[in-house]
């Protein structure tokens, strides 16, 4: 049992954060993982290890993981099965001048689990991947446009619509956006291309979940203009069904993306598809795509799969944190709703409290007062986020975090009442990173 702590001791975090603040301008590698999208000084930000759903950061203190490092780490930390396939491969070596004989297994689990897998790269990000699958749409269809929908991750191809600095502006002439549950924005984002289309990309399930036949929708309007539909399965891979969005709802892509989930955390991702599209692709090559660790992890995870009802696992306890936490926002009147599915769902902000609007920096201010108070209770999460159950997740955890959750709720609305959330927190971070 986790104990509730008045101040969290986090003398090393702030010793580290400072380090770091000096030699890495961006404080660490993962936009989501910013110490100042938190709640500074009272969330931990360095992680020494986890097992299972917990994790002990770097003064000793344990938090069950709401995340699980936003996503990869789907069957649970040091996860037996897994942890010994890396220790065996390690002792036989990381990567080779010649393939090994995993890159043909995994591709063949791949090609048995997912739906419409004739044939695999691998990869080891999703933006990556995301790449490589647009480079073979664009191959296959001698189209040059692509429309998307959600985050694809930070490649120039993807976050030119985020207008970051840096991307030529003639990408901007090839990527066009469209809305979730919104079929006539990806009607006229088609029809302002004309037969340039290349590829639609969409990521099936983010914030908001989708829509009876919007999925089916958009297969058909991007085979009636002549584009392929690509699937970001990197969340929703392995998380929905052994087949991920594809099996849960019954569309089948032309092509999926699939990153997270592939190998418990290590870097690993995999663009599938028939034959004829991912060979077109030919010319993609990379170092590490046949690193035998990553494959082995994956192997391993993928073989876990096959043999135990992992989403089955994350559903249930998806579920029962959805059933808690909805009720724990009922209670207590607390500014958050949920959304989405039960193995991902979203947990997010509204923008108003007992019918009033909430500013901007009072929302902020909610955000930092609650992620403190659940990280002194043991719990992790981040602002506006998906929460990411694992296979590691018990009944107990999900108690404890509902519980937390709970108290949190009702000391902030209690604050938001009287209005002195202001004297409480002083500060608000910068706003989160957003997938748009
Ligand atoms: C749906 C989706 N696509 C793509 C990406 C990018 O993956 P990576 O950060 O591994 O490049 C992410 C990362 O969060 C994601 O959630």
């Amino acid at each position: 049992m986790i104990e509730k702590t008045d101040a969290l001791p986090l003398a090393r975090t702030a010793a580290l954060e400072a380090r770091a603040r000096k030699v890495i301008p961006c404080v660490t590698q993962t936009a989501s993982k910013r110490p100042d999208a938190y709640a500074p000084g009272r969330f931990p930000t360095y992680i020494a290890r986890g097992q299972g759903s917990h994790v002990w950061d770097v003064d000793g203190n344990e938090y069950i993981d709401c995340l699980m490092a936003l996503g990869p780490v789907l069957l649970g930390y040091c996860y037996p099965p897994v942890d010994r396939a890396i220790a065996e491969q390690l002792a036989r070596g990381i990567v080779f001048s010649r393939p090994t004989a995993l890159e043909v297994e995994v591709a063949e689990l791949l090609v048995e689990m997912v739906p419409g897998a004739e044939a695999v790269r691998f990869l080891k990000g999703g933006a990556e991947a995301n790449s490589a699958a647009l480079r073979m749409a664009r191959a296959y269809t001698g189209r040059e446009v692509v429309l998307i929908c959600g985050y694809r991750g930070w490649h120039d191809q993807w976050a030119v619509l985020r207008n970051s600095p840096g991307i030529p502006h003639a990408l901007s002439s090839l990527t066009d956006g469209f809305a979730m549950n919104d079929l006539s924005s990806l009607e006229r984002a088609l029809e302002a291309h004309p037969g340039q289309v290349a590829a639609v990309m969409i990521d099936p399930v983010a914030r908001y979940a989708p829509e009876l036949g919007f999925l089916e929708g958009t297969l058909e309007l991007a085979h009636r203009h002549g584009a392929l539909l690509i699937f970001d399965e990197i969340v929703t891979g392995f998380r929905l069904a052994r087949g991920g969005a594809q099996e849960h709802y019954g569309v089948q892509a032309d092509m999926a993306v699939y990153a997270k989930a592939i190998a418990n955390g290590m870097p690993l991702a995999a663009v599938t598809g028939p034959r004829d599209v991912v060979a077109a692709g030919n010319a993609i090559s990379l170092t590490y795509g046949d690193e035998a660790l990553s494959l082995a992890a994956a192997k391993a995870t993928l073989t876990a799969q096959l043999r135990e009802d992992v989403s089955g696992h994350i559903w249930r306890v998806g579920r029962a944190l959805v059933k808690g936490l909805a009720e724990a926002i009922d209670a207590t009147g607390a500014p958050f709703e949920l959304g989405a599915i039960p193995p991902m769902p979203s947990f997010v902000e509204t923008e108003t409290f007992q019918g009033e609007p909430l500013s901007e920096a009072d929302r902020r201010r909610a955000w930092v007062f609650l992620l403190a108070e659940l990280a002194r209770r043991g719990v992790i999460t981040r602002r506006n986020t998906t929460l990411l159950p694992s296979y590691s997740h018990t009944d107990d955890d999900v108690a404890h975090v509902v519980a937390a959750f709970g108290e949190a709720f009702a000391d902030l609305v209690q604050l938001l009442r009287t209005g002195s959330l202001a004297d409480r927190v002083a500060d608000s971070p910068e706003p989160s990173f957003r997938r748009l």
